[in-house]
């Protein structure tokens, strides 16, 4: 393993279709990817306020973001836009101004949903959002995953045979991405 991959999954419920795509995705990655989920569920809301005596979750979340070689973003959509608790972690981990964990680190976005607009919102808010925080973003393959609810079994298992070798594809080109622009620790 060479590359270390901070995944960042923007629901939180158990069942989440963005969650078991990032499992299935960590099972499919390639060898030299180490893809780690981290956990953006008890990050306080952002508030400048805290800055001068920034919570313990900030700091630990900031760390592994700057111990990262690669980024990699699952996305539901909510009302069109990404889920509060995704640009919540994507605010914590841009500031204090100056020192902007996100910095420069590449990075792949895949929006999932229940839908067939495939969270394409959500996928394109959240890259504007990374144009501004410095994360050169893969552009090709996109991956919009829609109507999720078939494509896994009941223990989450995806059972899609050409979505299971989409994200293979789409895998290898993230790793591509990454051996290209990380910039290692
Ligand atoms: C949704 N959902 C949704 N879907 C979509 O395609 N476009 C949308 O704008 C929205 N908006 C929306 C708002 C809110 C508040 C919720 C809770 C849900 C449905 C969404 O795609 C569905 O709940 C997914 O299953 C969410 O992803 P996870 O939790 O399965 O990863």
């Amino acid at each position: 393993k060479n590359y270390n991959i901070a995944v960042i999954v923007g629901s939180l419920r158990k069942e989440s279709y963005n969650l078991k795509t990032a499992n299935a995705l960590i099972a499919l990655a390639p060898e030299s990817l180490s893809l780690e989920i981290l956990d953006i569920s008890d990050l306080p809301m952002f508030n400048e306020d805290l800055e001068a005596t920034p919570p313990n979750e900030w700091e630990e979340f900031r760390r592994q973001i700057r111990s990262a070689d690669g980024l990699l973003f699952l996305t539901p959509e909510y009302n069109r836009s990404v889920p509060a608790v995704l640009k919540n972690a994507i605010d914590v981990g841009s500031r204090p101004y100056g020192q902007n964990s996100w910095n420069g680190k590449p990075g792949a976005v895949v929006s999932v949903s229940i839908g067939n607009i495939s969270g394409f919102g959500a996928n394109h808010h959240l890259r504007q959002s990374l144009v501004f925080v410095n994360v050169p973003t893969m552009a090709q393959p996109e991956a919009y995953i829609a109507e999720a609810t078939g494509l896994f079994d009941e223990n989450g298992s995806l059972i899609n045979d050409s979505t299971k070798s989409f994200l293979t594809d789409f895998m290898v080109a993230f790793e591509q991405w990454v051996t290209t622009h990380a910039t290692k620790n």
